[in-house]
């Protein structure tokens, strides 16, 4: 299922005005505020390793899983460049957040930039709130974002336009979004270009994004079936109460 296909090698350039230290910091201050009982943390579809490489700065260690060869290149790409101390305390895997299995227990585990509005079916969730759950110590806690449904039926995605540049690429993504009313979902359709600067050649890329959009009440079952009591719910980095005009929805809940 992975569709950070060729796109993944990309994908820091296209986030670079994404501030994972602050979105570190954000989920760092959920953590204490809802007790995490230690420092090991499971990143669940970590992609390149951003926010578990902020997490190991605030002293944590991290376990990333990603279901993308072409996402983890990248993050190994980080962690070869770490310094012995942080790069102990750092490790990458390739597994789906559905079934991946390790003996380990985790403290905390992050899942974040809608990583569970990847696993679009019912049972993709209720597969992946079970994974939650069996790497969680007794009261670890879980902090995780989602599409909220409330807003993205309110204001309906469209379509958009978006460049990117370094001194290498050029980077241009059009995207067209479909609802998917029957499933909860939306077709996210991107189609890039990639021009390379210096040797004057461009390649074209197409990706299809599903992506689930979740209700309080189904997370509140979906994570109760789990053994996981939903504690909290705010919007995304604001700390505001969810509403209908905003779509990210950030989550966290105490393993029982
Ligand atoms: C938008 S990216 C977010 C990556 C990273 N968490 C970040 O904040 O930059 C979504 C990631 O989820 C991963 N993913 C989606 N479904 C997955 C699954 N079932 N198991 C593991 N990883 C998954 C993708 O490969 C991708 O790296």
């Amino acid at each position: 299922m992975s569709v950070f296909g060729d796109l993944a090698s990309y994908y820091d350039l296209l986030y670079a005005d994404k501030n994972y230290r602050e979105e570190a910091a954000y989920v760092e201050g959920l953590f204490q505020r809802f007790g995490i009982p230690g420092k090991r943390l499971l990143s669940l579809g970590c992609g390149t390793g951003a926010h578990d490489l902020e997490m190991v700065r605030n002293g944590y260690q991290t376990t990333g899983v990603d279901v993308s060869a072409n996402m983890l290149e990248l993050a190994h790409q980080k962690h070869a460049a770490l310094e012995l101390e942080e790069h102990k305390k750092m490790s990458f895997h390739q597994g789906d957040m559905r079934t991946w299995r390790n003996e380990q227990q985790f403290d905390g585990i992050m899942s974040l930039f809608h990583v569970v509005s990847y696993q679009t079916s019912q049972s993709d969730l209720e597969q992946s709130f079970t994974t939650f759950r069996q790497h969680l110590v007794p009261g670890g806690i879980a902090v995780f974002d989602c599409w909220y449904g409330p807003a993205v039926l309110t204001d309906r995605p469209g379509n958009r336009e978006k460049t990117w540049e370094n001194d290498l690429l050029k980077v241009h993504r059009s995207t067209r979004a479909e609802m998917v009313f029957d499933e909860n979902t939306v077709e996210v359709h991107f189609d890039i270009d990639i021009t390379d600067k210096k040797q004057q050649t461009s390649q074209q890329l197409q990706e299809l994004h599903r992506m689930r959009y979740l209700f309080l009440p189904e997370l509140k079952l979906l994570t109760q079936q789990a053994n996981l009591e939903l504690l909290h719910h705010e919007q995304w980095m604001t700390g505001a109460p969810l509403n209908d005009s905003t779509w990210y929805a950030t989550l966290v809940c105490r393993a029982i």
